[in-house]
């Protein structure tokens, strides 16, 4: 099997975050909200160190990979970095990215997780600059603006979070014109059908969503509704 790539901000990504799954029944969880048309898998993994929640790890990963076809996205809020880095490769994740602020050499931890076969990415807290992609963008595969503070589902999106878009979209489109090289931009936190429009019109591709799918009764509909706010978003981003 060829190795993942993420496919450029023409193409949209829904991403569940299973924070928000029922943990008892989390491979019908998953095999579920992938029928129902997710994309990917969002894995967020908390430490009790770097936030102030604890949640699951490499083990639970393994688990749920036979369940699904499509890509795991694990998203460490941990400190230190690296050493998870092998045990998710292992476990079956296909993306992988971190914060910053979590790692002591930001290069090679995204070297560590392209070398173990997976994109890597840089997480940026509401109140981290974006300088911190200056210069590793030959080594990001995607980009992820936190739209709240991270530890938590359930939390509301940070306004702030639209013009920071704009300004990471800037950048990725520059980037992409001088080099031909896509790098997705995510975003994670509050999203829901309501907001998901203006979100996508400032400028993301890849989008998460926990509360707003696992907290309700038919996951399909929630993800039919939020592909035609998308589409609605992607007017005003054409
Ligand atoms: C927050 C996590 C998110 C969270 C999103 O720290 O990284 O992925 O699950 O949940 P909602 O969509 O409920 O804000
Ligand atoms: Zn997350």
């Amino acid at each position: 099997m060829p190795a993942f790539t993420i496919s450029g901000p023409a193409s949209t990504r829904i991403a569940p975050s299973i924070l928000s799954a029922d943990f008892a029944r989390l491979g019908d969880e998953v095999r579920n909200v992938v029928a129902a048309g997710a994309d990917w898998i969002h894995f967020d993994v908390m430490d009790n160190h770097y936030v102030p929640n604890l949640t699951i790890g490499p083990m639970v990963c393994e688990a749920i990979r036979p369940h699904v076809q499509v890509p795991i996205d694990v998203h460490l809020m941990v400190e230190p970095v690296d050493a998870l880095i092998p045990m998710f490769a292992k476990a079956g994740a296909d993306v992988i990215t971190f914060h910053p602020e979590a790692s002591r050499h930001v290069d090679r931890t995204l070297a560590l997780i392209r070398d173990h076969g997976c994109q890597a990415g840089l997480v940026f807290n509401p109140a981290t600059p974006l300088d911190w992609m200056d210069y590793v963008m030959d080594k990001l595969d995607i980009v992820l603006l936190m739209s709240v503070n991270p530890g938590f589902g359930g939390q509301s999106f940070l306004p702030s979070t639209l013009d920071k878009l704009r300004q990471a979209r800037a950048r990725l489109d520059r980037w992409q014109a001088e080099t031909g090289r896509a790098i997705a931009l995510e975003v994670d936190g509050g999203v829901k059908a309501d907001n998901i429009a203006a979100i996508r019109a400032a400028g993301a591709d890849t989008f998460v969503a926990g509360s707003a799918i696992f907290g309700k009764p038919d996951y399909a509909a929630v993800i039919k509704e939020m592909r035609a706010q998308i589409a609605k978003g992607d007017a005003s981003y054409a």
